[in-house]
């Protein structure tokens, strides 16, 4: 069987936990969420273990670089099963000391009590779900958290954790460029380590999509949202937090290094319902996907030790355009020799030629990059180059 670099035991892997468990759900999200209800949570603890174990066997020459508790809301998990995880994680995979543990919380969950308690067991970065800092767009968003709470939340935040980082989105109904250049200027002066700005985005399936269909919800036009854009590069470099991915800034030595690994094409095991996969065994790269409903994923590892739906082998093809639509959202950019390897000629020099006069990609020897401007119009640009 041939062994593909990928299988050496030096590769680096990342760890994705998905809670699926809300308080509320937002009226604008469409990840796998549900509403909590009363549960016993050693008992799902157990399917957790068991399905990270699955995946070991079939793939135990990695090196562990970081895990990364998401959701759903894992801050609501007890702090002594996300400890018992990461414990269990540790003994399947030779981990360094210095290993990034992150946990999503949300700013209600955020007492000095817990967040004391989520450090003991073993989390090094904490990402808050700010999402606003003014108490209408909070409300307006569905948000249980007022500013107040969020503000302490970061600081306590601060107190416990090597990394802090905090979400917020931009683009709401009624924002303007200047609310928002007010706000971002408070975000940053709480000085986070490390800040990720999305902009509303309306999915299908959401109360947002139905509102906006129904005409009760009126979002910034694509100018306005350009301006956006355009403020949070210019605030965010003014105050040392680096763009290095499209919506992620981060002070010096504060990048993620889970997501890291999602943006540089690595490998990753993904466990928890709806959770995604990319793992290398025997020489081929497989893409894993985990049945979504939480129900159905607890009967499936109760039966067969995993809730695995899919574990589908990569193409080189799906590979290189992964690894374009991946890398292309990082202000360093993809290694030119790795997609080569993937699909030869696969970047043309005619789409990049035009994309450079363009002003939108710079492309040397060893690396093509997205500019800022860019950036604000990947989807087009990425496009252009897998026509
Ligand atoms: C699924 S949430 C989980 C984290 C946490 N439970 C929370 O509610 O903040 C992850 C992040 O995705 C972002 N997000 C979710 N839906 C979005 C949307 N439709 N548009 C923009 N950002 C969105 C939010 O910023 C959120 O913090």
């Amino acid at each position: 069987m041939p062994v593909s670099p990928r299988d050496d035991p030096d590769t680096d892997l990342g760890v994705y936990l998905h809670w699926p468990f809300c308080e509320r759900v937002c009226p604008y999200c469409d990840f796998n969420v549900i509403r909590a209800r009363p549960m016993d949570q050693s008992e799902w603890l157990g399917y957790y273990l068991r399905e990270l174990t699955y995946f070991q066997e079939r793939a135990p020459h990695y090196k562990l670089r970081s895990i990364f508790f998401g959701g759903g809301t894992p801050s609501l998990m007890r702090p002594e099963i996300v400890g018992a995880l990461i414990d269990h994680i540790k003994a399947l995979w030779p981990a360094p000391r210095a290993l990034e543990v992150s946990l999503e919380a949300n700013p209600s969950d955020a007492s000095p009590e817990t967040l004391a308690a989520f450090a003991g067991a073993g989390i090094t970065r904490l990402s808050l779900g700010v999402q606003a800092l003014n108490d209408k767009d909070l409300q307006a968003l569905g948000r249980w958290h007022d500013s107040a709470q969020a503000v302490r939340a970061v600081e306590n935040a601060k107190t416990y954790f090597q990394h802090v980082s905090f979400d917020l989105i931009y683009g709401r109904p009624g924002q303007t460029r200047g609310l928002w250049e007010a706000e971002l200027t408070q975000a940053l002066a709480l000085k986070p380590d490390h800040l990720s700005l999305y902009q509303l985005t309306i999915e299908p399936g959401t109360a947002f999509y139905r509102a906006r269909a129904r005409r009760r919800l009126t979002l910034p036009g694509e100018d306005g949202m350009a301006a956006f854009y355009e403020t949070a590069q210019d605030l965010c470099a003014n105050a040392g937090m680096e763009a290095y991915e499209v919506s992620n800034h981060a002070a010096p030595g504060a990048r993620c290094v889970h997501n890291l690994i999602y943006w540089r094409g690595g490998d990753y095991v993904g466990a928890g319902p709806g959770a995604h996969g990319r793992i290398s065994v025997g020489g081929q790269r497989y893409e894993t996907l985990i049945v979504k409903k939480p129900k159905d994923w607890a009967a499936s590892v109760k039966r067969r030790g995993h809730g695995a739906a899919r574990m589908e082998p990569l193409s080189a093809q799906d590979q290189f355009t992964e690894l374009l639509l991946m890398g292309l959202r990082l202000n360093e950019g993809v290694d030119l020799a790795r997609l080569e390897a993937l699909v030869p000629g696969g970047v043309t020099r005619d789409a990049s030629a035009e994309l450079q006069e363009a002003g939108l990609i710079t492309r040397d020897a060893r690396n093509i990059r997205a500019t800022q401007k860019g950036r604000a119009v990947l989807n087009a640009v990425l496009q252009r180059l897998l026509a």
